[in-house]
C-alpha cells in the first residue's frame, strides 16, 4: 500500500487515472464543470499533492516536482480535449434543434392595406373636422320617414319607386336601405342643439346593377350647416374650400340650378378638377342647396330664424376621377393588389 500523503508513483498514478475516467464519463459541459472541481480543486487530490512539495527533501523535489507536473498536464489535456468534444456535441445539437426548413410553406402574414374608399372618405370629412365641425353617423337600414318623408319627399316621388329603393319586409314596417346619407341631416338635428355644422360619410344602396360605373352598394359624404344666418355665400365659401382642400389650390366649384326636395334653391355641385388626367375639366360630383323650411319644421326648427345648407358627394365618384380609376368593380372585389397602390394615403 502507498502512503496517500507522499508524492509517489502509485499515488499519483491513482489520482490521474481516476480523474481521467471521471473526464470520460462526463458528456455535457455543466458535468465537466464539477469534474473539474473535483479533480483539479483546492480540494482535489492533485491539489493537495501539490501542497505537500514544501515538505518533500530537497534532493527529492525535482523527481516529486516532475512527477506532479506531468500528472497535472495530462489531466488538464484531458480536459481540454473533452471540453472541444462536448463544445462541438452542444453547437451540433443546438442547430439541430434549431434547423429552418427553407422549402417549408410560408406561413408569415400578408400586410393588408387600408381600401382607398375609406381612406378617401376619412379625407374629406377631414377636411370638415380641421374647420371645426362635426361627425354625425346614421343606420344604414333607415325608418322610410327619415329617408324620403322628413327630407320632403312626395308622396309618389320617382326615387320610391322599386327600381331604386330596396325595401325591406315586412313592409309595415316601412324600413329601407337608405338610399342616401341625406337621413342624417334630419338625425343630426333632432339630436343636436343648435347651431349644428356636421358631416356624414357612410355607406348607401340601390337597387342598380353592378357594372363599371354602378354598384348597388356605394358611399357618400353629406354635410348640413344650420345656423342663424346661413346663405348660399357661406355653402359657396366652404365647398371652395373643401374642393381646394381635396383636389389642390386651383380647384374650383360651380353650382348649376336644379331640384332637390329637400333642399331649396338646389344646385347641381360641379367641381373643376385641375388635374384630372386627360387635362383640366369640369365634373359633376354632387348636390347641395339651402336646407328647404320644411325639412326645418321636420326638426322642430323655426325657418323664420334659422337657415342653412346642405350638400352630398359620392366618395367612389370622387376616387374614379381622382385616382383615375376606371372600373367601380375593381372597388368591391377585394383584391388586395387594388388597395396596395394607394399606399396609406388616397
Ligand atoms: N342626397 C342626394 C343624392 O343622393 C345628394 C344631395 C343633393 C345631398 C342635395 C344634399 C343636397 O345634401 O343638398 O342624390
Amino acid at each position: 500500500m502507498s502512503d496517500p500523503s507522499e508524492i509517489s508513483e502509485p499515488v499519483v498514478s491513482a489520482a490521474v487515472a481516476a480523474a481521467l475516467a471521471a473526464i470520460a464519463a462526463v458528456n455535457d459541459s455543466a458535468a465537466l464543470k464539477t469534474v473539474r472541481a473535483e479533480h483539479t480543486g483546492e480540494a482535489s487530490p492533485l491539489a493537495r499533492l501539490n501542497a505537500l512539495m514544501r515538505s518533500v527533501p530537497g534532493d527529492q523535489k525535482a523527481q516529486a516536482g516532475k512527477l506532479l507536473g506531468q500528472a497535472r498536464g495530462a489531466v488538464a489535456q484531458a480536459f481540454a480535449a473533452r471540453e472541444t468534444a462536448i463544445t462541438a456535441a452542444e453547437v451540433a445539437a443546438q442547430l439541430a434543434a434549431e434547423t429552418v426548413d427553407v422549402t417549408a410553406a410560408a406561413t408569415t402574414w400578408q400586410p393588408g392595406a387600408r381600401h382607398p374608399i375609406s381612406l378617401l372618405q376619412e379625407r374629406v370629412t377631414d377636411v370638415f373636422v380641421g374647420m371645426g365641425w362635426e361627425v354625425a353617423e346614421g343606420p344604414e337600414l333607415e325608418s322610410e320617414w327619415f329617408n324620403f318623408d322628413a327630407l320632403n319627399f312626395d308622396e309618389d316621388h320617382p326615387a320610391r319607386a322599386m327600381q331604386d329603393t330596396f325595401f325591406v319586409e315586412p313592409t309595415a314596417a316601412h324600413l329601407v336601405l337608405r338610399t342616401h346619407t341625406s337621413p342624417v341631416q334630419l338625425r343630426a338635428l333632432l339630436s343636436r342643439e343648435l347651431p349644428v355644422y356636421v358631416v356624414a360619410p357612410g355607406r348607401v344602396f340601390r337597387t342598380d346593377e353592378l357594372d363599371a360605373t354602378h354598384t348597388p352598394v356605394f358611399h357618400q359624404v353629406e354635410g348640413i350647416a344650420i345656423d342663424e344666418g346661413l346663405t348660399m355665400a357661406h355653402l359657396r365659401g366652404t365647398l371652395d374650400h373643401f374642393v381646394k382642400a381635396m383636389f389642390g389650390e386651383e380647384a374650383k366649384v360651380r353650382l348649376r340650378p336644379n331640384y332637390f326636395p329637400f333642399t331649396e334653391p338646389s344646385a347641381e355641385l360641379d367641381l373643376w378638377h385641375p388635374t384630372f388626367k386627360g387635362g383640366a375639366r369640369w365634373i359633376e360630383w354632387g348636390g347641395c342647396g339651402m336646407v328647404n323650411a320644411n325639412v326645418l319644421r321636420s326638426a322642430g326648427i323655426d325657418p323664420e330664424v334659422y337657415s342653412g345648407f346642405a350638400f352630398g358627394v359620392g366618395v367612389e365618384r370622387a376616387l374614379m376621377f381622382r385616382n383615375d380609376v376606371k372600373d367601380m368593380r375593381d372597388m368591391i372585389e377585394g383584391d388586395i393588389r387594388f388597395s396596395q397602390q394607394f399606399g396609406m394615403t388616397v
